[in-house]
C-alpha cells in the first residue's frame, strides 16, 4: 500500500457562510473576478448579494456572467482574458460544478498566455488565486483542483487538474442551495453518489479517500431523496451539501470510474444534458459491470445505505445495491436511458471511442478493466 494525501482547500462551511466572502477575498486582492452562469445567481438575488458583500470589504468586481451548462473552451479563454486586460488578483466562482470549475480553468488561462486547451498537454505551475463559492451539492468542484470543459469543435470533454488549481478557499453556505429546482436537486445529489462509489471502489483508492466516501454513503441515505422532496429542509440541504464535499474531496485522492469516463462524452455530444443525468443513466449497467470485481464493497455499501441482509447470500446482498440505487433512481425522477436523452444511438461507437481519449484516467481506475468494446457493450445496454 502507498498512497500521497493532500489537498490544501481551506473550507468555511455553514448557512449564511457567504457573508464572509469579503473578509476572504482581501486577503487576496481588491479587484475580483466574479464567474457565474446567466440565470440562477441572478435570479435568486445571491450574485447581487456577493457584490455588495465584495464591496463592503473593498473589493471591486468583474462579472462574467456567460458560463453555460457544459462550459466552452471559448467562455473560458474570453473570460481570462478579460481578467488579463483589467488586473483582476482574484476569481471567484460562483454557481455549481460549472461556474466552479471554469473559474479554475480560468485562473490558470488568465496566468499564461495559450489558450485554455494546451493546458491538456502543457502542465501549469501558476494560477490566479480561487474562492469558490457553490450553490449546488454535487459537483465537489469547490473543495477539489478538477476542471472539465467542452471543446465544442470537437465536441469532447476532458477534464484535467494542476495543483495550482487548488482553490484557496472554499464557502459551503447550504442557505443558497433552498433555491435549487427538483431537478438540479436529484441530478447533482446522484452525482454525489457516483463520485463516492467510484472514488470507493477505483483502483486508486486509500484509506483516507474511503473514509470520506463511508461519511457520504450515510449522509445520502438519509438526505438525497429528501432534499429533492422537500426543497426548503434545511437539514437535508446542509446535509447533502457536506456530502457533496466529502465526495469532492475523495474523487481529488481516488478518481473516479468508467460511469464518468462514459459520461463525459454524452454530455459532450449532447450539452443539453445534465452531467448528473448522464450519470444516472448509465449507473446500473457500469454497476452490474463492476459487480464480480466489487463484491465485498458493494454489501459495504448496501450496509451503509441502510439495506437489510435479512439472510441474503454475500451475491445476493452485493447485487442488492444495485435494486437500491434503482430505488433511488425512480425516487428522484431519474430512472432514464440514454435514448431518453436524446442520444443518437448510431453515435455511441465514437462515444466509446472518446471515453478513452478524453477520460482515459478515469477508465483505468475502474475496478474492473474495461476496454472500448465492453465500454461500447455499456453504452449499448444503457440505451
Ligand atoms: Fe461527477
Amino acid at each position: 500500500m502507498s498512497f500521497d494525501v493532500f489537498n490544501p482547500v481551506r473550507i468555511h462551511f455553514g448557512n449564511n457562510a457567504t457573508l464572509t466572502a469579503g473578509k476572504i477575498a482581501k486577503k487576496y486582492s481588491n479587484l475580483a473576478m466574479i464567474i457565474t452562469g446567466k440565470t440562477s445567481m441572478q435570479k435568486s438575488g445571491t450574485l447581487d448579494r456577493l457584490v455588495k458583500i465584495l464591496k463592503d470589504a473593498g473589493v471591486n468586481s468583474i462579472i462574467y456572467d456567460k458560463i453555460t451548462p457544459n462550459p466552452t473552451i471559448d467562455e473560458i479563454d474570453e473570460a481570462a482574458g478579460i481578467a488579463r486586460e483589467k488586473g483582476a488578483g482574484l476569481i471567484i466562482g460562483l454557481g455549481g460544478g460549472s461556474p466552479l470549475d471554469s473559474a479554475k480553468a480560468i485562473a490558470v488561462a488568465a496566468k499564461g498566455n495559450i489558450p485554455v486547451w494546451d493546458y491538456l498537454k502543457t502542465p501549469a505551475a501558476t494560477a490566479l488565486p480561487v474562492i469558490t463559492i457553490v450553490s449546488t451539492s454535487g459537483t465537489g468542484s469547490e473543495v477539489n483542483r478538477y476542471s472539465v470543459m467542452t471543446n465544442p469543435k470537437t465536441k469532447e470533454k476532458p477534464g484535467f487538474g494542476y495543483e495550482c488549481m487548488y482553490p484557496k478557499e472554499a464557502i459551503i453556505d447550504p442557505e443558497i442551495m433552498t433555491s435549487m429546482p427538483p431537478y438540479v436537486t436529484a441530478a447533482t445529489g446522484f452525482d454525489v453518489f457516483v463520485h463516492v462509489l467510484e472514488a470507493f471502489t477505483g483502483k486508486m483508492r486509500n484509506a483516507f479517500s474511503s473514509a470520506y466516501c463511508m461519511q457520504a454513503f450515510y449522509l445520502l441515505k438519509d438526505n438525497l431523496i429528501k432534499a429533492y422532496n422537500e426543497p426548503n429542509n434545511p437539514e437535508a440541504r446542509g446535509n447533502m451539501a457536506l456530502a457533496s464535499a466529502l465526495a469532492g474531496l475523495a474523487i481529488d485522492l481516488s478518481g473516479v470510474g468508467i460511469i464518468h469516463a462514459l459520461e463525459h462524452p454524452v454530455s459532450g455530444n449532447y450539452p443539453n444534458v445534465a452531467h448528473g443525468a448522464g450519470l444516472a443513466a448509465l449507473t446500473v449497467e457500469s454497476m452490474k459491470y463492476n459487480l464480480e470485481a466489487c463484491k465485498r464493497d458493494f454489501m459495504l455499501i448496501a450496509h451503509h445505505l441502510g439495506v437489510k441482509r435479512a439472510g441474503k447470500s454475500d451475491d445476493e446482498y452485493a447485487y442488492s445495491l444495485i435494486e437500491k440505487i434503482q430505488e433511488m433512481l425512480r425516487a428522484i425522477n431519474l430512472n432514464i436511458r440514454l435514448k431518453d436523452l436524446g442520444v443518437e444511438k448510431d453515435r455511441l461507437p465514437r462515444m466509446a471511442k472518446e471515453a478513452f481519449a478524453t477520460m482515459g484516467f478515469a477508465a483505468k481506475n475502474n475496478p474492473k478493466d474495461v476496454d472500448e468494446k465492453a465500454a461500447l457493450r455499456l453504452l449499448e445496454l444503457s440505451y
